[in-house]
């Protein structure tokens, strides 16, 4: 509550979100998914997304991030700074911005830019507001360096492209990419997939370290222990599933 006893804004507000896909190999026949999702989540919170494979946990995120537009409802993200943005009308030019400077999400699979370093994969989202000031790249570089580190990215590993890296070399350069520049609002669809279970304890912190900025959290996690060290709120997606 503020001083006028009014409730924070959430930064993600979710009202009566639906998608369905429309599949054009059958005809255009229609696949419901998901169905009035209402969802709200406060700075601080991890909230994380539970239901079996195929209930469209994923589809959710993916919904937040404007990768697949809703089929109806209303989406709204709240900036740092400014007024919250409707994802669901949102022009390509301020969903851009929104992604660059609020809206942060490791996808489940990191896509591989070819030919660039794996050290620049993971500074370009620094380096990009850095511009062309020389002290503020090299800053992100070493910013960049130390996330490898604590990743565990050998750094044999960190001037080359990372299309040859395992999978669980990719996830973690996905993530140092994606976690690299804080964001008020991240979106995590399995992170700690194809970790051991040394990475995976270091992701979990670095979850809750965004959470204790303030980051407020959406996340699918495949073990119940990673649900259970990082949860605040745990939401059943097969509530949101489309009814006949
Ligand atoms: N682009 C698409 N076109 C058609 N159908 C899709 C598309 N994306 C997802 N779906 C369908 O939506 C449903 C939900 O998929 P989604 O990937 O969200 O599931 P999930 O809950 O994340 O599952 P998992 O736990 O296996 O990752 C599935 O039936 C899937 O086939
Ligand atoms: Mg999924």
């Amino acid at each position: 509550m503020n001083s006028q006893g009014m409730m924070k804004r959430p930064r993600l507000q979710m009202a009566g979100v639906a998608k369905h896909f429309t599949l054009h190999n059958q005809n255009g026949a229609e696949l419901p998914v998901l169905d009035r999702v209402d969802l709200d989540i406060g700075s601080g919170e991890c909230v994380v997304l539970e239901g079996p494979s195929g209930m469209g946990k994923s589809t959710l995120l993916k919904l937040i991030h404007a990768n697949y537009r809703a089929s109806a409802g209303s989406i709204r993200v709240q900036p740092s700074q400014g007024p919250a943005v409707e994802v669901t009308t949102a022009g390509p030019r301020e969903l851009v911005q929104l992604r660059r400077g609020t809206i942060g999400y490791v996808s489940q699979f990191l896509r591989v830019i070819p030919r660039v370093p794996a050290l620049d994969v993971v500074a370009e989202p620094l380096a990009e507001d850095a511009g062309d000031d020389p002290a503020e790249l090299e800053a992100a570089r070493q910013k960049a360096r130390r996330w490898m580190i604590r990743l565990r990215i050998p750094e044999r590993l960190w001037h080359l492209p990372p299309a040859t890296f395992s999978g669980g070399e990719q996830q973690r350069i996905n993530i140092a990419r994606n976690m690299i520049k804080p964001k008020p609002l991240l979106l995590l669809d399995e992170p700690t997939a194809s970790l051991d279970a040394a990475n995976a304890r270091t992701v979990i912190e670095l979850i809750l370290e965004a959470a204790a900025r303030g980051t407020a959290i959406a996340g699918i996690f495949h073990d119940r222990q990673t649900c259970a060290a990082v949860a605040t709120r745990r939401v059943d997606v097969a509530g949101f599933r489309s009814r006949p």
